[in-house]
């Protein structure tokens, strides 16, 4: 079972956080989840989950931990909590400034800082179109520490029928960085092997 800290931030596309995580939890793994109060907004605005709502959709799993987004006495704000991964679905590009920048003005940020200085899996899903040089500046920073950038956009070689196709291709490329097996989409030529 993987320990995985699970960042929800304002970007459009909260549905890509909404499955990730009920993925996790569904493959038997923790989701130590921290939303920002931009992720909340788009979790209402796309998803219609009011604030609290997200621990109500998965009131039954034992696996899911949530920390307020201004704790920062939460266990995840350490880098003592053994965390195996840390993923930001969808990740703003105020988030992604931020933590290129180490400034830490909530607990996803502080989560984010401590994966990069323990040198721990960071994985982020930016969502923003067009991208500015200062978004692409950051994205490259981060990149080159090691960070893993999947941008939430699908392939269309696997043939999407439905918007959540779409995303879990994002979704499932997001598990094959955590070395996490699934059935998210059919890989290219999957059938010849
Ligand atoms: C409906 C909605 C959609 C948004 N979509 C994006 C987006 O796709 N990318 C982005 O960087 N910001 C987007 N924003 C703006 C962020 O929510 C805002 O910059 C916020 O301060 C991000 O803070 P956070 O990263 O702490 O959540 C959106 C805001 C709203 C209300």
């Amino acid at each position: 079972m993987k320990k995985i800290i699970v960042g929800i931030t304002g970007a459009s596309g909260a549905m890509l956080g909404e499955r990730f995580v009920r993925f996790l939890l569904n493959a038997g793994h923790q989701a130590h989840v921290v939303i920002s109060p931009g992720g909340e907004a788009v979790l209402e605005e796309e998803m219609g989950m009011r604030r609290g709502a997200f621990r109500a959709h998965y009131k039954n799993s034992k696996r899911l931990f949530i920390a307020r987004a201004d704790d920062f006495a939460a266990r995840i704000s350490s880098g003592s909590a053994p965390m195996d991964a840390m993923v930001v679905i969808p990740c703003s590009m105020s988030t992604v400034g931020a933590i290129a920048h180490g400034v830490t003005m909530n607990l996803i940020h502080r989560a984010a800082s401590v994966s990069i200085k323990e040198k721990r899996p960071l994985i982020l899903v930016p969502r923003e179109s067009p991208l500015s040089p200062i978004h692409l500046k950051n994205l490259l920073e981060l990149s080159q520490i090691g960070v893993h950038i999947v941008p939430a956009t699908t392939a269309f070689y696997h043939k999407p029928k439905t918007v959540e196709a779409m995303v879990d291709f994002t979704i499932g490329r997001v598990f094959d960085l955590l070395k996490i097996e699934h059935r998210l989409f059919k890989r290219w030529r999957q059938d010849a092997e």
